[in-house]
Formats: structure tokens, sequence, C-alpha cells
């Protein structure tokens, strides 16, 4: 996974080594990390951690479960069997060939006989839970893994439980040897992944928030503007408008990009257009546009802070507003389910709701 340089990225060595280093010492062997979304979550993990624990030695899996959601199982085994792979597919092969538990289906057959990664998709998730175990007994016991799940959250989904359930036995017997980062987006659901006796990772890793790039990163930041423009920005200048910003890494980096373009215009016009240009996504119309109107009715009453949206004076405000009778209890749920599967809301407590990307939820509280 070489990725090509970028010159705007602001390295985070020392975050990385820390994290590595709570492992080395032995004490935990996962952790997992919350922030709102475009904060800087997965550019850490594949720029700085991940290339930091393959020097360290590690092999080095990554999955995004948001690319995988249908079906992470699979997704989990390629991942996983992409970084073991240069090191001894042969043997993982031979093995494979002789797991009794797994139906030889067509898909396996293709990936025994060499047509690897692409197959992995095809294999029923009851058959490549267990193949993941199979390929984690391959590797030699000293050889360090570092597996790194990205929104991580989608784990916590009913539909995916079974797989949770056996991925944390797979890993709980190998803890000296696998370590592993859970990153996303929702602190709710992470906090109920981890924190819910019932769930299969409950305090299995503790819980923290990732740290925030802040003013060192816009200092690295302006200086290689100031490197390239003429017209120099000033510290006070950059760190109003990464606060502008909602302090979001993603947006301030819009923001050095239009300064860029039209220096002589100045900070407050650049920052102007980016605020503009951000908080009037046309993606968020699209989404917002794509909406059942109960749906869009519901979410406008949750962005201004309504909470218990099964109540009868909530659903009665529900159809008054969509010019209906009320709502049964069970439409206003069907909406709901679409809203969190969606990942547009995310539940907080029955009935409790919140929308989960603080740019969508500022759009839907813009004075209309
Ligand atoms: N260390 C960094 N240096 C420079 N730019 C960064 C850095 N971290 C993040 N960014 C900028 O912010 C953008 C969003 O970051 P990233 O995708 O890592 O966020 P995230 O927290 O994973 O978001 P999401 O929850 O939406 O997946 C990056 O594409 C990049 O432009
Ligand atoms: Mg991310």
């Amino acid at each position: 996974m070489d990725t090509p340089k970028d010159i705007w990225h602001f390295a985070r060595p020392l975050l990385a080594r820390q994290y590595l280093g709570e492992f080395d010492l032995g004490l935990i062997s996962a952790r997992a990390l919350f922030a709102k979304r475009r904060m800087g979550k997965s550019t850490f993990l594949e720029r700085d951690l991940i290339p930091a624990a393959r020097q360290a030695g590690y092999m080095t899996p990554y999955l995004n479960l948001w690319t995988a959601t249908h079906t992470p199982a699979q997704a989990l085994l390629r991942v996983v069997s992409a970084a073991v792979a240069p090191k001894g597919w042969p043997k993982v092969l031979k093995h494979l060939k002789g797991v009794k538990s797994v139906k030889t289906s067509a898909a396996l057959k293709g990936i025994v006989e060499g047509k690897l990664e692409v197959e992995w998709e095809g294999l029923a998730a009851a058959v490549a839970a267990p193949l993941l175990g199979d390929l984690l007994d391959e590797l030699p016991s000293r050889q360090r893994m570092l597996l790194v799940l990205d929104e991580a959250q989608v784990l916590a989904r009913p539909e995916h439980s079974e797989l949770a359930h056996s991925l944390r036995a797979n890993l709980d017997s190998r803890k000296p040897s696998i370590k592993v980062i859970f990153a996303g987006s929702s602190e709710v659901t992470l906090r109920q992944m981890f924190g819910r006796v019932r769930e299969p990772f409950y305090n299995w890793a503790p819980l923290t928030p990732f740290p925030l790039l802040g003013q060192e990163f816009v200092h690295a930041l302006t200086k290689l503007v100031n490197g390239l423009s003429r017209y120099p920005l000033t510290e006070r200048e950059t760190l109003d408008a990464f606060e502008a910003l909602g302090r979001t890494p993603e947006f301030f980096r819009l923001y050095l990009n239009r300064y860029l373009a039209y220096a002589s215009q100045g900070s407050a016009a650049a920052l102007a257009h980016t605020r503009g240009e951000v908080y009037n996504d046309t993606s968020l119309h699209r989404t917002w546009r794509e909406l059942p109107p109960l749906d869009r009715a519901i979410l406008q009453l949750i962005a201004r802070g309504v909470t218990d949206v099964f109540s009868a004076a909530v659903r009665r405000q529900l159809g008054k507003g969509l010019g209906a009778p009320a709502p049964s209890v069970g439409i206003v749920q069907k909406a709901i389910g679409r809203l969190t599967r969606g990942e547009i809301l995310v539940r907080v407590e029955r009935g409790e709701y919140q929308v989960q990307d603080d740019v969508f939820l500022e759009w839907l509280k813009r004075p209309t």
C-alpha cells in the first residue's frame, strides 16, 4: 500500500509510537479510538500508524468496514490473507485444502487453485469466519500482527453479530501476537460496542478519544503555504480559519487551497468561500432529496433537539407537518431504521437519536 507522498500531510510519529509502545508494554492488546467525521482518523492510521507498525515488524491488515458493510467477514479474510500472503501462500493453501469444516464450494476451489483475492467476496460468511481462524493459525508464533479496523462500529450491527463473536474468539486466543486498533466516527455506537455486557467486544478494548489536530498542524501547513505564496498568511488568520471551520483538517486544507489560488483576495475571502462550499455541499442536498418526506420530517425534529421520537406528541407533530394523520409507532420505527442503516442517525437510547455528521446537522439546522 505505497501511497504517493502528500506534502501537506502532517505526520504524527509520536502518536503512532505511543500506541505501538502500549502494545509493546503488553498491558493492553487492543485500543478503540473515536473522533467525529473528517478529523483525520483514517489518515493517521494509514499514513502514520501502519507504516510505523510495519517498521516495527508487524503485519498490518487494514479494513475500512464502511467499504464492506454487506460482506465484512469476507473482506476481513481478504485483507488478512493479503497481509499474510507474501509470507507463505503455499502453506496456507495446503492447509485450506485440508480443512474439513469447509465445504468445497466453487469459490473456495478458485482460491485454492490460485485465483485469489477477487474470490474471497464470493465465499459464504459461514465459511469465511472459520477460515480466518485457520489463516491466523498459520502465522508463525513470533510473527506480530496489527489488525486495523476502521469504522469498526459496523461490527455492532445486529446482522454482523455472528462475525463479531467469532472474530472476538479468534482474537482472544491470540492476544500476545495480534494487536487490534478499532477506530470509528460514531462514539455512541462504539460506547455500546465496548461498554455493554451483552456485546461480544464488551470491555475488550479501552475506548478513548482520538487526539485531534490542533495548533501545530495549523502552524505546519501555514508555513508550507507561506513558502509558496507571495502573500504570507499570519498565524492568527489561519488559526481563526481553522476554528471557523470546526477545527476540521479537511476543510482547513480546502481553505488553504482556495487561498493559494486567490491569495490577493486575502484570508477572509478564502474562508468565506470555503465555508460556503462546505456547509452547502451538494451531496447533502442530494442525500436530503432522496429521503422520503417522513424521514426528512423526523430528521428535522431531531436536529432541533426532539428526543422522544416515538411519543404520541411527536408523532402528532409529524402528521401535522405532513398534512396527514399521525404515523404509527411502527411507521416511525421503519423510518428510523432507514436513517440508522444509512448512517445518518445514530441511536443513543430507545427513542433518542442523534444526527451522526456534524456538517449535516449544521445544514439541517440552517434557517430556511
Ligand atoms: N495529518 C494530516 N495532515 C494533513 N491533512 C490531514 C491529516 N489528517 C487528515 N487530513 C485531511 O483531512 C481529510 C480527512 O481525514 P480522514 O479521512 O483521515 O478523516 P476520518 O476521521 O477518517 O474521517 P471519516 O470519519 O469521514 O472517515 C484528509 O483527506 C486530509 O485532507
Ligand atoms: Mg475515515
